[in-house]
Formats: structure tokens, C-alpha cells, sequence
């Protein structure tokens, strides 16, 4: 299940003193409706690649993009409280740029001097940047606006780093494009990035049985690809959130008003047969919490088997947070990605909150535990769980490709060891 076969090149293996670095980092963070940033934990876990450009004397040039703005630039979704964060956690001024590329940016960036830092406007202010390579190589004039975007960043620097991993799964131009034009320059990854692979990697090639995964979240169309491979390699699969009841209707039951993708009603069908083929157990709720309207401080009631017309499941029952643990509780791998219900609004968070205990008791008891995806990590530090988890990874999409076995095609162009 290895992504890369051979070790990538880190920081630690070029010399970037009087350097102009580029590194791609992922400051995906949440923001409150003020512009807060409610989890830093992206930025915390960039700091040691950090740290080290600085402290080696390179000159850092930092690019990342932050929720989906599509092309248009979005005060919301600007770069600018990062900027603030990550200065007061370097205990140094970092610059901000108004833009990603163009001539002030330019400016800036040649004006650094060594142990310098300075941080650019969201990359997805720009088409440019998530145009796919698809697309691209099938329209010359997409093509051109990417490589146009894309050299003007990779003309702001000598070397290229990489310690995006939440975003190692997309072929965004600053992930891909951008190193690609800087052949014959040193392109490394992070320590961040380092850690996932190794991490990811070894737990996953030879994972210890039984090996169990618990997926949740809203849709089935996102986790296809992975629970096919899944269905291959793991003893159980858990499948709880709204999810399931994609599944559940598939299985002639009534779901009421239940989240269901109703064009994936066939295909969930069929990856069940392709579990039960590969022996691979696939736990789905049998109770659930069902609401008349989803909305804070309403009263729930819990249906058995079948949900009522007008009544909309928000959370796994008792009967099925109960199955679920004790199929968690035996098992020597896990791996978590998801929600079981709609765990921002409690008291439905209790079916996660339950399954985030099981799978913290069953790493004291010697599991390796790895969380991928914004909600399963923030219950578990929530709960203060964090310490008793083996890996929270900071890649939801990017983690779930890993373990589908796909290749990083951003990573392979990366220089060997
Ligand atoms: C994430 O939060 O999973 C990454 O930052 C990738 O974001 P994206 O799904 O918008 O590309």
C-alpha cells in the first residue's frame, strides 16, 4: 500500500542558507464567522519544516490556499489571520502578500533576506490553480493559464518544498505544476509530510489483524474508491453517518427522510457484494436518533430498523453505538474517517463522541489508531483523546487516497534520496 516506493529527499538534505524557498504548506484551518481561526493544529504541525528553513538562513516564501473560493478572491477565506497566528507562534514578523503572484508579490519576495518569512494571499484566488491537469492537457488555453500561474511562483524561488499532505491528493498547480517547472532545482518534502508517509505507510503495508475501518460523513460517492480497496484488505468495515443510509434504503429499508444518495443506492448494493466475497464483515447501524427538523435543542426519539416518514436520522442509536464498539474493541488496526452523525449539533455528536472512546481504548490496548478528516480528529481532541491515539493525520481526502492505494503524483516528482 506504499505510495512512494523510494524516500524523498527532506529538508534536512539540501543547504538553504541564502536560499529563496518556496514551500507549499496546507493552512486549511477553520474559521469562525469573524475570520477566527478555531484549530491552528495545521499550523502548529507545519512549524518544525518550518523552523528549520529558518533557522538554516533560507529565505521562506509560504503558499497555501484555504476552503474552495473558486477562482474569486473572498475576504472570507483570505490567508491574512495565518499570517497573524504563525507570527506569534515564530515569535517573528511574518510578511503577508496581498496576492500569490504579480509584482509587489515579486517585490516582496526579493526583498527577503535570510531567516525571512513571508506568506502569500490564497492560491485558489486564482482559477489557475485547481484546473486539472485533465482539462489541461485537453485545452491548450487552460493549459497555458496554469503553466502562466504557475511559473510566476516558481520564478519567486531557488527550491521547492512540499508539506502540504491534505492536499498531496489534488494536481492543484502550486502542488504539481509548480515543482514540475523547477526541474534541476532541489524539490524536497517536509518533516509533516515525512511523517505521514512513514506513518500511514508502515502501519498500513503489514497492518495487524483484526484490521477494522469505521467511515461515516455525509456521502458514499466520495468514499467509493476507498471502500472498494477497503473491502480487499480489512476484516470489518463500520459504517456509520449519513452514509449509511445510502446503503441502509439499498437493503429495502425505509429511511424516511434520511441524507441518501439516491443515484448511489445500486453501487453501495454492489460494494456490499464485494465485501461479503472478500470476507470482509461490513457493520452497518440497526437503530438510529431520528428527528422531525434538524435543529439545536429539538427532542429526538430513537427508531429500530426502520425510520418513519418525516423523520430524518441525525446519529447511530444505542443499539448500534453498542455493536459498533464491540466490533472496535478486538481490533489490532483501525483507521477512522468520518462522523457517525451530525456531531456538530449535540446531543448528536454522542454516537461519535462513543466511537472516539472505543477506539482510544482499544489503542491502550495495543491497536494502531489512525483518524483521518476535520470532524473524527476534532471529536477526538475534543475529548481530550488525542494522546491516546496511535496518528490524527492532517490530510480527510488525502489520507483516504493513501489508503486506497492510489499514488501521489505531486510527491513522485520530487527528488530521491
Ligand atoms: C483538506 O482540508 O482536506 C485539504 O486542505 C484539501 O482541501 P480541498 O478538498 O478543498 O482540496
Amino acid at each position: 500500500m506504499q505510495v512512494q516506493e523510494m524516500a524523498k529527499k527532506t529538508v534536512v538534505d539540501i543547504d538553504v542558507q541564502g536560499k529563496k524557498v518556496l514551500m507549499r504548506c496546507d493552512f486549511n484551518v477553520p474559521l469562525d464567522d469573524d475570520c477566527n481561526i478555531t484549530s491552528d493544529d495545521r499550523i502548529v504541525k507545519a512549524l518544525p519544516t518550518i523552523k528549520t528553513i529558518l533557522g538554516g538562513g533560507g529565505a521562506l516564501i509560504l503558499m497555501s490556499h484555504l476552503g474552495r473560493p473558486k477562482g474569486h478572491r473572498d475576504e472570507k477565506m483570505s490567508l491574512a489571520p495565518v499570517a497573524g497566528r504563525l507570527s506569534e507562534l515564530l515569535g517573528r514578523e511574518v510578511v503577508f502578500a496581498d496576492d500569490c503572484i504579480g509584482p509587489e508579490t515579486k517585490a516582496k519576495a526579493s526583498a527577503l533576506a535570510s531567516g525571512d518569512c513571508l506568506l502569500l494571499e490564497n492560491l485558489r484566488f486564482h482559477k489557475a490553480e485547481t484546473i486539472k491537469d485533465k482539462a489541461a492537457k485537453e485545452d491548450a488555453q487552460l493549459r497555458q493559464a496554469k503553466d502562466d500561474f504557475a511559473k510566476q511562483l516558481a520564478d519567486l524561488a531557488d527550491i521547492y518544498v512540499d508539506d502540504a499532505f491534505g492536499t498531496a491528493h489534488r494536481d492543484n498547480a502550486s502542488m504539481y505544476t509548480v515543482p514540475a517547472l523547477m526541474e534541476g532545482k532541489p524539490r524536497v518534502i517536509g518533516f509533516l509530510i515525512e511523517k505521514e508517509l512513514e506513518f500511514l505507510g508502515e502501519t498500513l503495508s503489514d497492518p495487524k489483524r483484526p484490521f477494522v475501518a469505521i467511515l461515516g460523513g455525509a456521502k458514499v460517492s466520495d468514499k467509493i474508491g476507498v471502500i472498494e480497496s477497503l473491502v480487499r484488505k480489512v476484516d470489518r468495515i463500520i459504517i456509520g453517518g449519513a452514509m449509511a443510509y445510502t446503503f441502509l434504503k439499498g437493503r429495502g429499508k425505509s429511511i424516511g427522510r434520511s441524507l441518501c444518495e439516491n443515484d448511489f443506492v445500486d453501487k453501495g448494493q454492489k460494494l456490499l457484494e464485494q465485501a461479503a466475497e472478500a470476507n470482509c464483515e461490513v457493520v452497518l447501524p440497526v437503530d438510529h436518533h431520528v428527528v422531525r427538523e434538524l435543529k439545536p435543542g429539538v427532542t429526538y426519539r430513537t427508531a429500530v430498523g426502520d425510520i418513519d416518514p418525516g423523520f430524518q436520522a441525525v446519529d447511530i442509536g444505542p443499539i448500534a453505538a453498542q455493536k459498533f464498539k464491540d466490533n472496535i474493541a478486538d481490533a489490532k488496526t483501525i483507521v477512522w474517517n468520518g462522523p457517525m452523525g451530525v456531531f456538530e449539533i449535540p446531543p448528536f455528536d454522542e454516537g461519535t463522541n462513543d466511537i472516539a472512546l472505543a477506539v482510544a481504548e482499544a489503542t491502550d490496548n495495543g491497536a494502531s489508531s489512525i483518524i483521518g478528516g476535520g470532524d473524527s480528529a476534532a471529536a477526538v481532541k475534543k475529548l481530550g483523546l488525542e494522546d491516546r491515539i496511535s496518528h490524527i493525520s492532517t490530510g480527510g481526502g488525502a489520507s483516504l487516497e493513501f489508503l486506497e492505494g492510489k499514488k501521489f503524483k505531486c510527491l513522485e516528482i520530487l527528488d530521491e534520496k
